[in-house]
């Protein structure tokens, strides 16, 4: 199993519709995938209709539940299972979360036990935005870290910014490196194609190929509470979110084994 935290600092980049989507997508391609939601807005877990009341994320930081089986919640969508957010996540403190190395490995053992038993091909990690204990405890976890982000001068400062934060968690997680930049809310305007160059040019080879664009689709699709690749198949989005799962897992997504 790889576990893969997707992060921002940033709020509103689009973190929380790549987790969906690219979860999706994976899906479609035959694979399995575990949802956990370490951000207290729980945006994840509302949109794809979890069971708010039942043990949550909260439950691994605290080392509550020793079977991970009494955490994982099916999603209507086949093959995407889900370990939902929660609102006390605010009350974690992160000074006390790197005291606290059992506390700190918790999301790490969890995801080792579903390794172990060969549960989930991929664990993805849709993180708040903020460098909060609940993200350092999933980054202390991951293998790798998407950081989706739109394009402007802030954007780039947050992803400058967050870059040096992961290099500082090598530390204590020095299998942790960084999957890629994905830019999502792409539109044909003259800011951002400058803007898209800019960071290619700042990140050299860490942004992917594949961009995101813009589309209504994605909003609507929260009201239906549905993947967009589910709720609107040929949007541009959904197309882009499957082109990027293609790009970034390539024949590890279809099955294929790469040599
Ligand atoms: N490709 C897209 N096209 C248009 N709108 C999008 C796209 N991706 C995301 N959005 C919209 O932008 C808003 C923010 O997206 P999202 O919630 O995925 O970001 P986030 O980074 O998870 O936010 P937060 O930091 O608050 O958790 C949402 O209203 C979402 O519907
Ligand atoms: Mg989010």
């Amino acid at each position: 199993m790889k576990t893969i935290s997707i992060v921002n600092l940033k709020g509103g980049v689009g973190k929380t519709s790549t987790a969906i989507s690219v979860a999706a997508a994976l899906a479609e391609r035959g694979k399995r995938v575990l949802l956990l939601d370490a951000d207290h807005q729980c945006n994840l877990s509302l949109h794809l209709r979890a069971d708010m009341d039942a043990p949550d994320v909260c439950t691994i930081l605290d080392g509550e539940e020793p079977y991970y089986e009494n955490l994982l919640q099916h999603t209507y969508l086949r093959g995407v299972d889900i370990v939902p957010g929660s609102l006390d996540l605010m009350a974690y403190d992160l000074g006390v979360l790197n005291g606290n190395p059992q506390r700190r490995a918790a999301i790490r053992d969890f995801a080792a036990a579903l390794a172990e038993d060969d549960v989930y091909d991929y664990m993805l990690v849709d993180c708040p935005p903020a460098f909060s204990a609940s993200c350092a405890a999933t980054l202390y976890a991951a293998d790798e870290v998407i950081i989706p982000t739109s394009i402007g001068q802030y954007e780039e400062w947050g992803v400058e910014n967050l870059t040096r934060q992961i290099d500082g968690m090598l530390s204590v997680n020095p299998q942790l490196h960084l999957g890629g930049l994905l830019v999502t809310m792409w539109h044909n305007a003259p800011l951002v194609v400058q803007g898209e160059a800019r960071m290619r040019e700042a990140f050299p080879g860490r942004v992917f190929r594949t961009v995101i664009r813009r589309t209504d689709k994605v909003g609507e699709s929260a009201y239906y509470r549905e993947s967009v690749l589910d709720y609107s198949p040929t949007s541009a989005a959904a197309r882009d979110y499957r082109k990027f799962v293609d790009e970034y897992f390539g024949g590890e997504a279809n099955g294929e084994v790469k040599v």
